[in-house]
């Protein structure tokens, strides 16, 4: 049960028997849940403001027979909570063997993968990229499109023997991914793919752990913890989001396979050769 500063009991606006997901903002959220869940978070999965909206949309006309460019994602993109604010929070929450993972503006990054390191002691295992197949093309005689997001995974523990999920076999730092299509799509103008979610909470939780997402959107991380057999708990501060996480569920949609790497699967099918004759 989580309380709130006040005693009062704070309710959670969906739940499954795996998770339960909590409409409200996640700064004042994550220090009311601090008695019940601290220690006890195995991965911290989430996608967060990156703070880089710009109120100017950029015309395509009708020449180029395609939508305005919209940089303006919503208010909550407008710089007022960094990793350095909600970081520490959900840092007190997570096991000895935790881990964190988070996408977020790529000028940004490495002086906050420093700064995990430095100032929270934190060991950053990868800095890793979402590809996307088919990325937003840019303005008029721009002709690099930006296909690449970033995400950064750190543990609290440093050594070796770090929350791992060795199983999996190989994969590398990068995920490759079209945008969110098809019935997977609502109209959050951030939402990332499931099968990219999948990924990383394969590799870097087990069944049964549990994950926390204090910016959850459209629900994707909550719905693939689900359906990976994760516990799990939400924080989103928009109604309308949650009503997205709700329908999300209610829909049961698949998650697509990625697309998968040829040295990878050169690598993984060598380990299970290797593992027969042993
Ligand atoms: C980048 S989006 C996450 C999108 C998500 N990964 C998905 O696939 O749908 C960040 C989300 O954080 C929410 N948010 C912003 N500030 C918040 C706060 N203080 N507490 C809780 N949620 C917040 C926004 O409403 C937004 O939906």
């Amino acid at each position: 049960m989580v309380f709130t500063h006040y005693g009062a009991v704070m309710e959670p606006v969906f739940k499954t028997s795996l998770g339960k997901l909590y409409l409200g903002d996640s700064m004042k959220l994550l220090d009311d849940m601090k008695d019940e869940l601290e220690g006890k978070v195995d991965l911290v999965l989430t996608d967060p403001p990156y703070n880089i909206s710009k109120k100017a949309k950029i015309k395509m006309g009708h020449k180029w027979k395609r939508k305005d460019l919209n940089y303006d994602f919503g208010e909550w993109d407008y710089g007022s909570i960094t990793p350095y604010d909600w970081v520490p929070k959900v840092y007190d929450l997570m096991t000895d063997n935790g881990v964190l993972i988070f996408f977020y503006e790529k000028r940004e990054i490495g002086c906050i993968a420093k700064w995990l390191e430095e100032e929270l002691d934190m060991k950053v295992r990868h800095i890793g990229a979402m590809i996307k197949t088919n990325p937003t093309p840019q303005v008029m005689k721009v002709k690099w499109m930006n296909g690449l997001e970033f995400f950064l995974i750190a543990t609290k523990n440093k050594k070796s023997g770090h929350h791992f999920n060795w199983k999996e076999g190989y994969h590398a730092d990068y995920i490759v991914t079209s945008v969110v299509q098809g019935r997977e799509r609502y109209p959050h103008p951030t939402q990332k793919p499931m099968n990219a979610i999948a990924v990383l909470m394969r590799w870097w939780s087990f069944p049964g752990d549990l994950v926390l997402d204090p910016f959850a959107g459209t629900g994707t991380t909550l719905y693939v913890a689900e359906k990976l057999n994760r516990r799990w708990i939400g924080i989103e501060i928009s109604e309308e989001y949650v009503s997205y996480t709700v329908d999300r569920f209610s829909k049961n949609i698949p998650i697509r396979s990625e697309k998968t790497n040829k040295l990878v699967e050169i690598m993984n099918k060598r380990d299970a050769c290797c593992d027969q004759n042993t």
